[in-house]
């Protein structure tokens, strides 16, 4: 049985359609990655999946009593606010100090308890908030480009943490990624979106292939050349045509056109 299931799920916005048709489903201890370029609905999907985010139409089922953990793309921390990593991992929930410690110890952040968050590297930061997820014991964990403002050795590093708890706990992983070298390394399965499921699969056959081991980590052609065939439509709203999936930044193109700036005089 599917830890959780969304079939033909439709969200608009404004009468446009960002997610139509869309069927996902996680298995227990699946790792589905989420492909697709900027815009194309993969935030929209994750919040229907989470529940915080009403679809137009289309049905979502969860195993019953199902335990979710979400890690998100990111989180500001307010500079002036003292907040320890400890403290943090003790929010919303406090936690006893064996269980932080469990959790630290195996997403690798043990020694960094009493630092303050403010004061952690991007990798580091990104573990705490795979490890405050965790503290829930979540069967599915869902995660919205969690390597965002990461090197690719540091996004190596955590898909490969990621891939060690799946197989430490079992538990279902849910995340979107834009770098699709990760998907050669850490999914059994990818869906790749483009407001529509384009296509979907396992990464085996690349991941057999000898490119794989080349790869990995390093450069996105071949997985770019395995998936880009499928974005059969643009998404033209006055943007240049660009090769969206090779950016690994500015996905959130959520910018206002300032009012009253559309007219000619
Ligand atoms: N709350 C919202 N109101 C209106 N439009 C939205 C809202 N959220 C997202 N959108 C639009 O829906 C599209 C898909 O957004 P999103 O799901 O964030 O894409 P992705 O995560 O793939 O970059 C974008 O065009 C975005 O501007
Ligand atoms: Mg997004």
């Amino acid at each position: 049985m599917n830890l959780i299931t969304a079939r033909d799920i439709r969200v608009t916005y404004g009468g446009v359609a960002v997610l139509d048709g869309v069927d996902v489903e996680v298995a227990p201890g699946e790792i589905v990655t989420l492909v697709g370029p900027n815009g194309s609905g993969k935030s929209t999907l994750v919040k229907v999946l989470l529940g915080v985010l009403r679809p137009d139409s289309g049905s979502l089922s969860r195993a019953p009593g199902l335990r979710l953990g979400y890690v998100p793309q990111k989180l500001h921390i307010d500079a002036s606010l003292p907040m320890s990593v400890t403290r943090f991992l003790s929010l919303p929930q406090r936690q006893s100090g064996d269980r932080v410690a469990a959790v630290a110890a195996r997403t690798g952040i043990a020694g960094l308890e009493h630092q303050q968050m403010i004061s952690l590297s991007g990798g580091q930061f990104q573990r705490v908030l795979l490890a405050r997820a965790l503290l829930t014991d979540p069967q599915l964990l869902v995660l919205d480009e969690p390597t965002q403002g990461l090197d690719q050795p540091g996004e190596a590093a955590f898909y490969e943490l990621l891939e060690q708890v799946r197989r430490e706990t079992g538990m279902g992983v849910f995340m979107v990624s834009h770098d699709l070298h990760v998907v050669m390394s850490a999914s059994d399965r990818v869906v790749c979106l483009n407001h529509h499921v384009c296509c979907s699969g396992t990464p085996t056959v690349v991941q057999s292939a000898p490119e794989y081991r080349a790869l990995f980590g390093y450069g996105t052609h071949g997985a770019l050349a395995l998936y880009k065939h499928d974005h059969d439509h643009d998404h033209s709203h006055g943007a240049p045509a660009d090769p969206a999936h090779a950016h690994d930044h500015d996905h959130d193109h959520d910018h206002d056109h300032a009012p009253g700036a559309g007219h000619a005089e």
